[in-house]
C-alpha cells in the first residue's frame, strides 16, 4: 500500500478512509478519520458543480448548498476512498453495495490519471468484496464523464430515472446507467497512473 505522502513527481496515490493505491486492496487499509471531511465536501462541492450545473433540475441546485455537502461527507467516509497529491487530496471514490456511487476529482488534478485510478481501484474494492457487476449513474447530459467511463472499459446501459435525495423527498435526475464490460481489473492491467501533471490539466 502506498504511503500518504507523496511528492509531486511521484504517481497519485490513492488512500481510503480506507487509503486507496493501484495495488490490490487486500492489504490493510489505515483507518478512516473525520480530519479528511471538510476537504472531500470542497472537492465534492466544487467537482459536482462542474459536472452537473446545467445538468440537473434547478429544484436539485436549491438543495445543494455547502452545507449539503458536509453532511453527506460526513456519512460516507467509511465507504469513501481518497487520491492525494503532495498529502493534498486530490480527489474521491465512494462506494455503496454494488454502485460506484460517487467519483469526484478536482479541476487540477484532471487529465492526469487520478480519475482512472480511483475508478479502478473503486471497482475492484466491488468485485472482490463479491459484487461482481459494478454500475454507476451518470447525469445524461455529463460528456466528460461519459466519455470518460466507456474509455475505462464501462458500457452505456440504458436510460435511469435517479432519485436524487434532498431533505424530505428526492429529486428526479436523467441519468444513464453504466456498468463495467470487464471483471478483471488489476493492478497490472490498471498500472499506477502517470506522474501528476504530465498530461497536463483537463
Ligand atoms: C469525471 C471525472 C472524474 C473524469 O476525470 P478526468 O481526470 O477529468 O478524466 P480524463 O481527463 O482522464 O478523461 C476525460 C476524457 O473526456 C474527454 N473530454 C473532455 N471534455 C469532454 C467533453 N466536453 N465531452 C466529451 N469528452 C470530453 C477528454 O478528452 C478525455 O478523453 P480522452 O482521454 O479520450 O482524450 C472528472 O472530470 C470530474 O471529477 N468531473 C466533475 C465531477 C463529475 O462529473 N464526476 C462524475 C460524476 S458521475
Amino acid at each position: 500500500m502506498a504511503s500518504r505522502q507523496r511528492s509531486s513527481s511521484s504517481p497519485p496515490n490513492c488512500r481510503s478512509t480506507s487509503r486507496c493505491s493501484s495495488e490490490r486492496s487486500d492489504d490493510a487499509d489505515p483507518p478512516a478519520t473525520a480530519d479528511d471531511a471538510p476537504r472531500i465536501a470542497e472537492v465534492w462541492e466544487a467537482a459536482w458543480r462542474d459536472g452537473h450545473v446545467g445538468n440537473i433540475p434547478d429544484e436539485l441546485l436549491v438543495h445543494r448548498g455547502s452545507a449539503s455537502f458536509r453532511t453527506r461527507t460526513s456519512a460516507m467516509l467509511d465507504r469513501t476512498s481518497v487520491a492525494e497529491i503532495d498529502g493534498l487530496i486530490v480527489g474521491f471514490v465512494t462506494l455503496t453495495h454494488d454502485e460506484v456511487d460517487q467519483l469526484m476529482v478536482d479541476a487540477s488534478a484532471r487529465g492526469t490519471g487520478v480519475a482512472g485510478a480511483l475508478l479502478s481501484f473503486g471497482a475492484r474494492r466491488l468485485i472482490e468484496s463479491g459484487n461482481g457487476h459494478p454500475w454507476l449513474a451518470v447525469v445524461t447530459g455529463n460528456a466528460r464523464a461519459r466519455h470518460f467511463y466507456e474509455r475505462e472499459g464501462w458500457r452505456d446501459a440504458g436510460h435511469l430515472d435517479y432519485e436524487a435525495p434532498i431533505d424530505g423527498g428526492t429529486v428526479t435526475v436523467s441519468c444513464r446507467r453504466y456498468e463495467l464490460i470487464r471483471d478483471d481489473i488489476t493492478a497490472e492491467q490498471h498500472p499506477e497512473p502517470p506522474a501528476a501533471g504530465t498530461r497536463g490539466a483537463g
